[in-house]
């Protein structure tokens, strides 16, 4: 069985409680549609649920902390078990920006950012292929950034969280591509969330939760490898491509940036 907007009967989101994800799992409800909605918010996935259920869709709501990557991936295949999933959106992430006072990270923040934007992801994903490829279809997508065609000196944690994903995201596609399972990487540049907001300065080419939604959910239909959003992004990775390696090291050491 294909696994377009049609036929797509159950769809899993984590951070379905966040700016991105309540989005979507809106923007994705509908009659003869179960959503299964993983935060950790309890009143927000309440909150977006009610909106779903509004809009026909069943809903199934998960208290979920990514950190407790055992107790997550009991749950997916608990949540397979009562729903066999068609799509898998790994849309719940943790940003950090290194204090200017600071010399590092906090060891303690790399670790819980490390588990939820990368290690749970492609866990998630794993457990989820295996059983999508056992009934000959899925969709899985992962949302990255664009930080992760950088290596952030004030976000060292979370560009490569990003970039590492966006490479298992690539390996898992060409394997699992064989098995008619669809990967698809999701790589926004600044969109108006909770996350971004807690920046200070600048969000340049800013989209807004809703854009992204729709731009994402179109990306995954269509089964597109890689989709970077919004269009600047992809002209400056070809710009930046251009650059030598010295004027690219210099450029990212004069990146400045900070959050409340
Ligand atoms: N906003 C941007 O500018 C931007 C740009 C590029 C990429 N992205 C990526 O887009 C995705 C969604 O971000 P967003 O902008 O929608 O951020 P957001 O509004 O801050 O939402 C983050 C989501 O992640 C969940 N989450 C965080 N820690 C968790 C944990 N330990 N266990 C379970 N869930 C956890 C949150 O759940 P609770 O609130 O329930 O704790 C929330 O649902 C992230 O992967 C982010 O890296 C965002």
């Amino acid at each position: 069985m294909p696994t377009n907007n049609a036929t797509t009967r159950s769809i899993l989101i984590t951070g379905a409680t966040g700016g991105i994800g309540a989005e979507l799992a809106k923007r994705y409800a509908r009659p003869g549609r179960t959503l299964i909605l993983w935060g950790r918010n309890a009143e927000r996935l309440t909150e977006v649920a009610a909106l779903c259920c509004a809009r026909g869709a069943a809903v199934i709501t998960r208290q979920v902390d990514l950190t407790d990557g055992k107790a997550a991936l009991d749950a997916l295949f608990e949540d397979d078990t009562r729903a066999p999933l068609d799509v898998l959106i790994l849309g719940a992430g943790l940003s950090d920006i290194k204090a200017a006072s600071a010399t590092t990270e906090d060891p303690n923040k790399v670790l819980q950012l490390a588990l939820v934007n990368y290690t749970l992801p492609v866990t998630l994903a794993t457990a989820a292929a295996q059983r999508m490829i056992t009934r000959g279809h899925g969709k899985i997508a992962f949302i990255g950034s664009v930080a992760g065609f950088y290596e952030l000196p004030f976000a060292a944690s979370y560009s490569s969280s990003k970039s590492g994903l966006a490479c298992f995201a690539e390996a898992a596609r060409l394997d699992w591509g064989r098995h008619n399972i669809k990967v698809t990487l999701i790589v926004p540049g600044f969109v108006d969330t909770p996350m971004s907001r807690r920046l200070k300065g600048a969000r340049p080419f800013l989209v807004s939760a809703g854009s992204a939604a729709r731009q994402i959910i179109h990306a995954v239909a269509t089964s597109q490898a890689e989709y970077v959003f919004p269009w600047q992004f992809r002209v400056l990775r070809v710009v930046e491509r251009l650059l030598p390696q010295f004027i690219r090291k210099k450029i990212l050491l004069s990146l400045k940036a900070d959050q409340e």
